[in-house]
């Protein structure tokens, strides 16, 4: 069904068999593989663009099966707290929350690269971190959003000679990419396919890495695949149309269709906002987006390939076994849940729970764990499997993924978090901006819940129970005893401003206040808050219900402050 990767660009292929020399692994008591030389390990992502989990992307990816989830551990918990490309890529990076870092749009003035560069958060990211410890840090395609083609210098932590990000206007224009790169010209292709070019780019890059393997690195590969294909053209604006697949590629899976689960284009559409007045997509739409959806299967072939020969050089070169392989994506993606057209934006867990699968020294293969992750824990993770001090400001702690969870300490498993929304929803391809989008979640599993409560801007409320209802079908806020619904609000109002610990063990905020207090601190009885399930308890109703709630004051496309304020308890 596959052909051979075709090698498009002439590279140099050197010849190292005398410098390879397998390392000699032992796992330590930590249950991490570190060598006897005490050799950090390397970190190598694979980010793709847009892909969802709930549309079942990765049973169509054998490679990314094979060489990765077969091998390691996949998160099934995991998720963005920003559903739009560049707040997630920032927050990726970053371990904030896109309260903390303010980049909430994708464009000028409240987004993209400009916004992150312009506000120095190149200063105190994961890549500055790991460059002081030694680390050199490479990164191939699509960057955070908005590169322009005249920026000419990679931002800190990454190494000058292999920081070569896609650059506007063609980022998504599958058969005509345009590198920056590092000072010199740009380098604009024609005819030959993105992915590949990122994937002979990332050969040279891995053949170079493994010249010095004292050196740790950090190398992460970033094909847009299968983000729609973007054209800036002339008068006519920004055109999004379905993502184009390698020519090899073309024609597969003919008789696929989008999942139709409960959720896609339901009869009654139990929503606030412009969602719940969205009318049933008509058999035209519904055509459009199974095409979109096979468009997306295609084009995620080439990074399937990609993957394989990434990690056949690895292995090549001596360097995977001292290697942490990562398998994720920015943000989710929807085709027909809801009754909305393609996009993303949402709060609903197609656009928010997404893949996230890591192999590596010490972590348990072939396995799934639901320990609950986001985005914002990543910097924290890759910090500790490398050994290396995890600074207090980072908004999440280290997600669990070694085997042995001794080494996590008294890090609190994270049980909630925020989602945020700043900005207009679109349907890509289609006719539809829709200016009330701006959102707040609570996102919580833990404990027998699953719950996702959400504040919007026009002052609406929902409520879904997920253990209940997994697709999220029926907006049971007016029904729910507000005893739970008290609990909830408290903890929205804690993580939508919170930041480092207080994003960690939000619970402890609320329960502050009252451990001096008497009527909570009686030795015997009193035990810490922790948990919903613990905050329940029937003692702090009435505390609970005196808390103010969290409100925004009007829809506006960014994050200000003022906007969002609390109001005395109803
Ligand atoms: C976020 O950035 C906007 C401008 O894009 C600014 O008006 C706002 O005050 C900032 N918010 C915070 C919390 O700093
Ligand atoms: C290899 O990397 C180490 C660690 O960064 C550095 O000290 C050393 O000089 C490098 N060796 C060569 C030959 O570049
Ligand atoms: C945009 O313009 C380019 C170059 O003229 C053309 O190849 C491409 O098909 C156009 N895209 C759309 C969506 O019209």
């Amino acid at each position: 069904m596959k052909t051979s990767i075709a090698f498009l660009a002439p590279i140099v292929i050197l010849s190292f068999s005398k410098l390879v020399a397998v390392q000699s692994q032992s796992s330590d008591r930590n249950g991490r593989g570190h060598d006897h030389h005490n050799q950090k390990p390397n970190f190598l992502v694979f980010l793709t663009d847009d892909q969802d989990l709930h549309m079942n992307s990765l049973d169509y990816l054998p490679l990314v099966q094979k060489y990765i989830r077969d091998e390691g551990t996949e998160f099934t918990n995991y998720y963005t707290t920003t559903a739009m490309c560049c707040p997630s890529r920032v927050s990726l990076w970053s371990g904030q929350f896109a309260h903390n870092h303010n980049v909430t749009d994708e464009a000028p003035p409240h987004g993209s690269y400009t916004k992150f560069v312009a506000q120095n958060l190149d200063q105190n990211w994961l890549p500055a971190w790991l460059q002081k410890q030694g680390y050199s840090n490479n990164y191939i395609g699509k960057f955070i959003n908005g590169v322009s083609p005249t920026l000419k210098h990679a931002p800190k932590g990454f190494d000058k000679d292999h920081w070569e990000p896609l650059v506007e206007p063609n980022i998504y224009t599958f058969y005509s990419p345009t590198f920056s790169t590092n000072d010199g010209p740009l380098e604009a292709h024609s005819g030959v396919y993105q992915t590949d070019i990122i994937s002979d780019k990332s050969i040279a890059i891995l053949d170079g890495l493994a010249q010095n393997k004292s050196q740790p690195f950090l190398f992460v590969i970033s094909p847009t695949a299968p983000h729609d294909e973007v054209w800036v053209n002339g008068t006519s604006g920004v055109l999004f149309t379905p993502p184009i697949p390698a020519k090899r590629h073309e024609g597969l899976f003919k008789n696929v269709k989008v999942p139709r689960v409960p959720n896609f284009n339901p009869d009654v559409n139990d929503k606030p906002s412009w969602i719940g007045a969205l009318p049933k997509l008509p058999d035209s739409e519904i055509d459009r987006i199974d095409a979109k959806y096979r468009a997306r299967l295609q084009s995620l072939q080439a990074t399937d390939e990609l993957v394989e020969r990434v990690i056949k050089r690895l292995e090549h070169n001596g360097q995977l076994d001292n290697t942490y392989i990562v398998y994720t994506t920015d943000n989710g993606y929807h085709l027909g849940t809801h009754r909305m057209y393609a996009g993303k934006q949402t709060p609903y867990e197609e656009d928010t729970n997404i893949p996230f699968i890591i192999r590596g020294p010490g972590i348990a293969k072939g396995k799934k764990s639901s320990a609950v992750a986001t985005h914002t824990h990543f910097p924290a993770t890759v910090l500790k499997l490398a050994d290396l001090p995890i600074p207090d400001e980072l908004d999440a702690h280290s997600i669990p993924v070694l085997e042995n969870k001794a080494i996590y300490g008294k890090d609190q498993p994270t049980e909630a978090f925020a989602v945020e929304f700043w900005s207009n929803a679109f349907f890509e391809d289609a006719i539809g901006r829709f200016n009330t989008n701006d959102y707040k979640s609570v996102r919580l599993i833990g404990q027998g819940y699953n719950l996702l409560y959400t504040v919007w801007c026009t002052g609406e409320r929902e409520y879904y129970d997920l253990v209940k209802d997994p697709f999220q079908v029926k907006n049971i806020y007016e029904e729910t005893p507000f005893n739970v619904l008290d609990r909830l609000d408290a903890l929205l109002n804690v993580l939508r401003t919170c930041k480092g610990p207080t994003c960690r063990d939000p619970w402890s905020v609320i329960h502050s206040e009252h451990l001096d207090n008497k009527a909570f601190s009686n030795k015997k009885s009193h035990k810490r808050v922790r948990s919903l399930k613990d905050a329940l308890a029937k003692k702090y109703d009435a505390f609970y219900a005196s808390l103010p709630k969290f409100t925004f004051k009007s829809c506006m496309q960014y994050y200000l402050p003022a906007n969002e304020i609390t109001v005395p308890a109803f």
